[in-house]
């Protein structure tokens, strides 16, 4: 009896191994139709928070230190966000904006007061990266500096006088102050938010008592910024109808904050280690930022049928519990192939909602959330999410074109999904820039398209689902090269099962 079920057992293996080796058939027909107007570099933004080590030992070390920087800011992390070409950066917070007083981070760094960070941790926040210290790191980036403003625990003077500090070309003592302070000529300030996640850690606010705040403020910024309403982060409809209703005409844009768990705010799941139906929830819930956009925009719609106003989604990204043995308010993780993927999947609807979503900001750049980079001490590693980043270049500035994509579903507990997912856009010289995402564990897939032309490209994928980069192996997931099948023409494109391929097709 025991031989039968082995041999069923084995029988059944073998069986499977034949199925998972069977590619998954699937269809990508493309337009020459734009689907929207041209994907903005500001949509592959980040997000820096005065939070656990994301900016202390991840981004700076201090001029003093061995580790190589320049003026604080560690050469190697500058150096590989370089790269990335990073459009923008968001700065001090998150929740920590909403407790920081500017006035804190200027001045002698020596005399510099101490204070407490009771939002993460409860550590000591020695303010030595202040705004002097953030703008040039915005420089050394070649990135655009996006301010988080203080609207929940500070007054409109006090924002205001920030911004007139940063920006002021004239003869005003807070503008001479910041030439005492070792800076001559102001500052381009390009957004500025008013307040973040006001219906929380930024104020507890009713929708209503925010949008009477958000008018007040913004009524006290006295530069040419683009003003950025505190939106949803909680699916909540009410907060922006209130806001596009009533501060419409005060604000250039609202934000979304997303995140995404495999489980939930209570225990959100392990980085790594994880199952078949873990991987499939947490790239539903990736997707599922897709409804939360369409319901934001329809009531944007309803507000500004021109348009006017976009939304920044300037919080997404995966939140799983800390790393064990870590500080739980450092939001520290580890990330692997499929934090690459969860990318992916959100560049693809960020891709399709291009009429509005003009900037987002991952959370976070480095030691926190969903990281480009983990540094500890000297050492550095790039995560497959940076991979990611790296591979979806080509679409900054690329206009999205209508495609039809016709794949099955795959299927493991009770999480379906498509099998492949996908984004086409046609790149400012001409080329056909293509991302597919197989989100299918098992299943490789063949793409046929309608496509002809030389094809060049790269791929991220890996044997396990949680493959990672560690600083003992700091390569162990890297983009590889892709080839197309056999020069077949019209295109056909073999996915290795869970990967991300972006090709470019000259025709
Ligand atoms: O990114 C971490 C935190 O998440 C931010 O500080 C806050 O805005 C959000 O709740």
């Amino acid at each position: 009896m025991k031989n039968l079920l082995q041999a069923t057992t084995i029988a059944l293996s073998l069986c499977t191994a034949a199925l998972a080796a069977e590619p998954v058939d699937v269809r990508l027909t493309v337009t020459q139709e734009a689907a929207g107007p041209r994907i903005e570099p500001e949509v592959y933004g980040h997000f820096a928070e005065h939070l656990g080590t994301g900016i202390y030992g991840g981004l700076w070390v201090g001029p003093e230190s061995k580790i190589p920087n320049t003026r604080g800011w560690r050469n190697d992390v500058v150096g590989a966000l370089r790269k990335l070409q990073v459009p923008v950066v968001r700065w001090p917070g998150g929740c920590f904006a909403d407790d920081y007083d500017w006035r804190d981070g200027i001045g002698a760094p020596a005399k510099r007061p101490a204070r407490l960070n009771k939002i993460w941790g409860n550590v000591i926040e020695p303010n030595r990266v202040g705004t002097h210290e953030f703008m040039d790191l915005v420089e050394q980036l070649g990135a655009e500096a996006y301010i988080a403003g203080n609207m929940g625990s500070m007054t409109p003077r006090s924002m205001g006088q920030w911004l007139e500090y940063m920006t002021s070309d004239s003869k005003s003592s807070l503008a001479e102050e910041r030439r005492r302070n070792g800076r001559d000529k102001p500052w381009k300030v390009k957004y500025f938010g008013i307040g973040n996640e006001s219906w929380g850690c930024g104020g507890s606010m009713r929708p209503e008592f925010q949008a009477d705040l958000h008018n007040q403020y913004e009524t006290f910024l006295h530069a040419p910024v683009v003003r950025v309403a505190s939106g949803d982060g909680q699916a909540n409809d009410h907060l922006v109808e209130v806001l596009m209703e009533r501060s419409g005409s005060h604000l250039d844009a609202l934000t979304l904050h997303y995140y995404t768990l495999p489980g939930d705010w209570t225990k959100h799941g392990s980085a790594t280690g994880f199952d078949a139906q873990e991987w499939a929830k947490t790239l539903k819930g990736a997707i599922g930022i897709e409804g939360r956009i369409d319901a934001v925009t329809r009531i944007m719609d309803k507000h500004d049928p021109a348009r006017r106003v976009a939304l920044y989604v300037d919080e997404w990204g995966t939140w799983y519990d800390a790393e064990p043995g870590t500080n739980p308010g450092f939001l520290q993780q580890q990330n692997s192939l499929r934090d690459a993927l969860v990318a992916a999947l959100s560049f693809n609807v960020f891709h399709r909602h291009t009429e509005r979503v003009k900037m987002t900001n991952i959370a976070q750049m480095v030691n926190v959330l969903q990281a480009m980079v983990l540094a500890d001490g000297p050492r550095m590693v790039l995560t497959p999410t940076y991979h990611a980043f790296d591979l979806y270049k080509p679409f900054r500035g690329a206009v999205p074109v209508k495609a039809t994509l016709r794949a099955p579903n795959w299927r493991t507990g009770d999480v379906e999904l498509p099998a492949v997912d996908a984004s086409v856009a046609r790149a400012t010289d001409g080329s056909t820039v293509l991302a597919l995402v197989n989100l299918d564990p098992q299943r490789p897939a063949r793409v046929q398209t309608n496509l002809t032309g030389a094809v060049r490209g790269r791929m991220l994928t890996a044997a396990a689902m949680d493959a990672h980069n560690t600083f003992a192996q700091p390569n162990a997931l890297m983009p590889a090269p892709f080839t197309a099948g056999a020069a077949a023409s019209p295109l056909t494109l073999e996915l290795p099962p869970k990967s991300v391929v972006v090709v470019t097709v000259m025709q």
